[in-house]
């Protein structure tokens, strides 16, 4: 069985000041209760150090949104793999749509961050999904399977142990509109198929696949019930910390 996985993307919400109380709250909330779920939230870089304080000696992890891949040097605005450990950052977030839309993101630098994090010794989630175009031209499988292959191709065995996938339609993101449970298990189903290919039958049953775009508490149960969906990549609810803890809630049940 997979150990269910709640991350939360911040995206561009919570300085410093709300990074902490945000970040006490989902700390306080998951005091006490069974540790059955992998929790993770991932604030804007300039977070990251605040939001690690308070969650130090906690179960919740700290993640990044973005890694750039070189080292150091010249590279204004940039921030390095290194950096984020430093932070208090055990994970990072690559290849996400917002990224992909709007930041010139390709399947190719995606993959350049992957393995820059990785071999810093962070651990990454690979977001994939298709646009509403492309669903409604009957690409969705096509693109997602030139994202996973583009992204984790390239992957060593022991490289697996670090990756999450999250698919992440991006007609569902922002807009309220959720993929049915059916229509992210047969995605999730996909991808887990494009693991064996690439991997082995261990990782391909190993490796854990979020489901993203709109999900609430009142969604996440019925969603993370699919054989293949064993997590959230949640946006607008993990900035409500009641709303985050109902969603990894639902999922310790599940
Ligand atoms: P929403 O949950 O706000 O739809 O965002 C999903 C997402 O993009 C998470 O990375």
């Amino acid at each position: 069985m997979r150990r269910p996985f709640i991350a939360g993307n911040w995206k561009m919400h919570c300085g410093p000041s709300q990074a902490r109380d945000l970040a006490l709250a989902i700390r306080n909330g998951v005091l006490g209760s069974p540790d059955v779920v992998d929790v993770l939230v991932c604030p804007p870089f300039v977070s990251l150090a605040a939001a690690a304080e308070i969650l130090a000696g906690s179960t919740v992890q700290l993640g990044a949104q973005n890694v750039f891949w070189e080292e150091k040097g010249a590279w204004t605005g940039e921030v390095a793999a290194a950096m984020l450990l430093d932070s208090g950052c055990q994970w990072v977030l690559a290849g996400h749509s917002e990224r992909r839309q709007f930041f010139g993101e390709t399947d190719e630098t995606v993959a350049k961050r992957l393995h820059a994090a990785l071999a810093a010794g962070l651990k990454v989630i690979v977001c994939v999904g298709e646009t509403l175009e492309e669903r409604e031209a009957d690409q969705t499988a096509a693109v997602v399977t030139r994202q996973v292959r583009g992204a984790v191709g390239a992957l060593s065995m022991q490289d697996w142990n670090s990756v999450s996938l999250a698919y992440e339609p991006v007609w569902a993101i922002g807009t309220g509109r959720v993929a049915t449970p059916e229509q992210a298990q047969e995605v999730h189903h996909l991808i887990r198929d494009l693991i064996g290919e690439m991997a082995s039958q261990a990782t391909q049953e190993a490796v854990r696949i979020l489901y993203g775009g709109s999900v609430k508490p009142g969604n996440a149960a019925e969603l993370l019930s699919k054989a293949d969906v064993d997590g959230a990549l949640v946006g607008g609810a993990s900035l409500q910390a009641a709303d985050f803890l109902g969603i990894i809630a639902a999922a310790s049940g599940s």
